[in-house]
């Protein structure tokens, strides 16, 4: 998906670390499994299985990372929420590409920077949950934890988790690789042809003129650079596209740790870029334990609890060396607490020194319940929370470097609001999330166009 990237220096002893040493500490959210033995039996098969990335594209992702981290890079990272195994299929993927393309113009074109592309896919099927069981009525079952744990439906034989879906979660994700690998090395990300990623909605949304502009305006730009030229201008058809997930089921993480030839220390190979969510980022657990091992830029997840102390303790335990591009903070605060709670965070981690790239995931933070009994985010919240963030970080002096959403490129009522100014009655009409509400396609671009926004009104203010 990548050029190969020039090997970056060691870091220091990882110490101790192996790529099961996790096991020795404190574990949030991992499933109990019934049976011991098919659970390390499928751990070992897993370890035989091939990786789903390569140790170049990982550093080559770092690189970018560290980019961003100085302000020449934007990072866009997006997609499901959960990905289930039925999703596992070729409109449902290329939609999701689409958009992602679609937004990463509109931010190339407004930002004037290039953007790093991560999916939240091709590996998305854990869940943290916020209780172990799931009532309902009289009946009480384990909670759903992603398609990689256990099953949705409410039934006993369901909820039980099944290790030999860590390999069904493999091979998914392999699928969802290399269609998405296949797309954009065929050309389908050219820009000589936007019109390869237009959805639907592009003939008849209120948003449709201002992007058919952007892409006629981009269109000019590159007959004008070939005219120029006398030919055709290159890369414009191959990008860079990474994957991410919550590196939450450890026992699948630690199977696709891997060693490789001509490289020091261990890599996770089943994702670019993982994160430790909110609730499995203690200091001392098992996630932050595994994460600080492996060679992969790592991110971790920022909410409203978190004190300074323990950003700058997480600092020190996953990235002693302050190696560039290694370590990103997401932080999730939700539109109305950001104000409060992340100035603090960024005071201290800037008085630290030390490089950490910031993105923002507006919609953790912003999950509410509506009176029909919809799990919604609204969407001025989403957007109010991105446009809070560029402004704390410009106060601060601290940089805005990426964005996090939950979205997904079909036509759902999930999310509140927006352009076609969706109502909880909407909600009834496509609710497709098993988990957490996502943007649709339409709400994503309109994101996309108020980060451009924001960003220009900020630079207004400053020249
Ligand atoms: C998520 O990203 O789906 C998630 C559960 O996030 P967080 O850990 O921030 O709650
Ligand atoms: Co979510």
């Amino acid at each position: 998906m990548s050029a190969a990237a020039p090997a970056i220096p060691f870091p220091a002893a990882f110490g101790d670390w192996r790529p099961d040493s996790w096991r020795a500490r404190p574990a949030m959210q991992l499933p109990t499994y019934p049976d011991a033995e098919a659970l390390d039996r499928a751990v070992e098969e897993l370890g035989q299985l091939p990786p789903l990335v390569t140790s170049w594209e990982i550093f080559a992702l770092k690189k970018q990372l560290a980019e961003a981290q100085e302000g020449k890079r934007f990072v866009l990272q997006g997609g499901d929420c959960a990905e289930s195994f039925s999703d596992c299929e070729s409109g449902l993927i290329s939609n999701r590409l689409k958009v992602l393309l679609q937004m990463s113009l509109v931010l190339v074109h407004g930002l004037q920077l290039p953007v790093v592309r991560v999916g939240r896919f091709a590996g998305q099927y854990a869940k943290p949950r916020s209780t172990d069981m799931e009532t309902r009525g009289e009946i009480t079952l384990p909670s759903y934890r992603g398609d990689l744990v256990n099953g949705p439906e409410f039934t006993a034989q369901a909820r039980i988790p099944d290790p030999q879906r860590m390999i069904r979660a493999h091979s998914r994700s392999a699928m969802t690789m290399n269609f998405v690998r296949a797309l954009i090395d065929g050309g389908f990300a050219d820009l000589h042809h936007p019109e390869y990623w237009n959805l639907s909605w592009v003939g008849y949304s209120p948003l449709a003129n201002e992007y058919q502009q952007m892409v006629a305006d981009i269109g000019g730009a590159v007959r004008f650079m070939e005219t120029l030229a006398g030919a055709e201008v290159h890369n414009l058809n191959r990008i860079d596209f990474y994957t991410s997930h919550e590196a939450l089921l450890l026992p699948y993480e630690q199977a696709l740790t891997r060693e490789v030839p001509r490289q020091h220390g261990w890599l996770n190979l089943s994702t670019h870029y993982p994160w430790i969510g909110m609730r499995t980022a203690a200091v001392d657990g098992a996630h932050v334990e595994y994460l600080r091992g492996v060679r992969n830029p790592i991110a971790v997840k920022v909410g409203p609890s978190v004190k300074p102390d323990q950003l700058l303790a997480l600092m020190d335990i996953l990235n002693p060396d302050d190696e560039p591009g290694r370590l990103t903070f997401i932080h999730r605060m939700g539109a109305a607490q950001i104000a409060e709670k992340l100035p603090p965070l960024l005071e201290a981690v800037k008085r630290d020194g030390r490089r950490v790239l910031w993105v923002c995931d507006a919609m953790h933070g912003n999950t509410e319940s509506t009176s029909n009994g919809f799990k919604t985010r609204r969407f001025d919240n989403v957007r109010g929370e991105v446009e809070q963030a560029f402004d704390i970080h410009a106060a601060v002096g601290t940089r805005l470097g990426g964005v996090h959403l939950e979205l997904t490129g079909e036509d759902v009522t999930e999310c509140t609001g927006g352009a076609r100014e969706l109502t909880d009655v909407d909600l009834e009409r496509a609710y497709r999330s098993t988990v957490d509400p996502r943007l649709n396609y339409e709400q994503s671009l309109e994101i996309a166009m108020s980060i451009v926004r924001k960003q220009r009104q900020l630079q207004a203010t400053v020249a």
